[in-house]
């Protein structure tokens, strides 16, 4: 039996055993990762054929934040070429958490192993960028880690050119050509920013900052997926309005963009 520390990939390879073995499905094709107020949004994918929780498969530790769910679903969905298995993960497990980097990317390592060659991460995040909206979701176009960590060990040195898939991003954008691209700022946590670091990003070229997403990304990428990354402003950055940050109201931003983020990221799957 393997761990998750001492052998994860091992570990995600027995988790996806277990999705095909819950599920009856060989292979899922895309995964969607979904943040924090992220959950009313699965609505418009229609009913799962599956629901487990989480710490069913091999390596998942129960999730520690409220809202943040702690389920996976399975999902057949009508594509343009065919059905799609989707995996939907509800809920994933932050660096904030303390718990280290191997189950922060567990998921997303799980998925590749079960099949899937596109990764959807979505996030709630802040607005550095003055001109978003609460509200608004921004196409992740690239990032800035400012965690000074990393998924990968040892002599992996992947290229990150295009680890937010162009491709994919074209293809959103015909589908709702008023998406905007920004650039995310990953911020370990799990205290916000301080104004002053916020103006330090915007300095640096960062639109977003979370606490999530990035890791995935690039653990996503190392395994040759394609990732999609789509954050949803809940509010401004610190410093940005004066307000204070609060996390009920940022939950309660992602509640009442749902809608729109549901039928955006249904439309996205039916093309890939
Ligand atoms: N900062 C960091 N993470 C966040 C924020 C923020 O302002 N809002 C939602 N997640």
């Amino acid at each position: 039996m393997s761990d998750l520390y001492s052998d994860p990939m091992a570990t995600a390879i027995l988790a996806a055993e277990k999705i095909a073995e819950l599920t009856g499905k060989v292979k899922h094709e895309v995964a969607l990762v979904m943040g924090s107020g992220w959950m009313p949004a699965t609505q418009a994918l229609g009913k799962p054929t599956h629901e487990f929780a989480i710490t069913d498969l091999p390596g998942f530790p129960a999730p520690t934040v409220a809202g943040h769910g702690g389920l996976f679903r399975s999902y057949e969905i009508d594509g343009a070429n065919g059905k799609i298995h989707a995996l939907v993960f509800l809920g994933r497990t932050h660096l904030y958490e303390g718990k280290g980097l191997e189950p922060v990317v567990h998921g997303v390592r799980t998925a590749v192993k079960a099949g899937c060659k596109v990764v959807v991460l979505t996030n709630a995040c802040g607005g550095i960028n003055r001109e978003y909206q609460v509200g608004q979701p921004v196409l992740i176009r690239d990032h800035i880690s400012m965690t000074a960590t990393s998924p990968l060990i040892g002599a992996d040195f992947v290229d990150l050119t295009d680890l937010y898939s162009k491709r994919i991003r074209e293809l959103v954008k015909k589908e709702d050509p008023t998406l905007v691209e920004g650039v995310y700022i990953h911020w370990r946590g799990p205290a916000y920013e301080t104004p002053a670091e916020i103006n330090m990003m915007r300095i640096m070229g960062g639109d977003l900052v979370g606490m999530s997403t990035v890791p995935e990304a690039i653990a996503a990428h190392a395994l040759g997926a394609e990732v999609l990354g789509i954050s949803l402003v809940t509010n401004a950055a610190a410093g940005v309005t004066g307000e204070k940050l609060n996390h009920i109201e940022v939950m309660e931003a992602g509640k009442a963009a749902a809608g729109r983020m549901g039928e955006l990221l249904a439309k996205v799957l039916k093309q890939l």
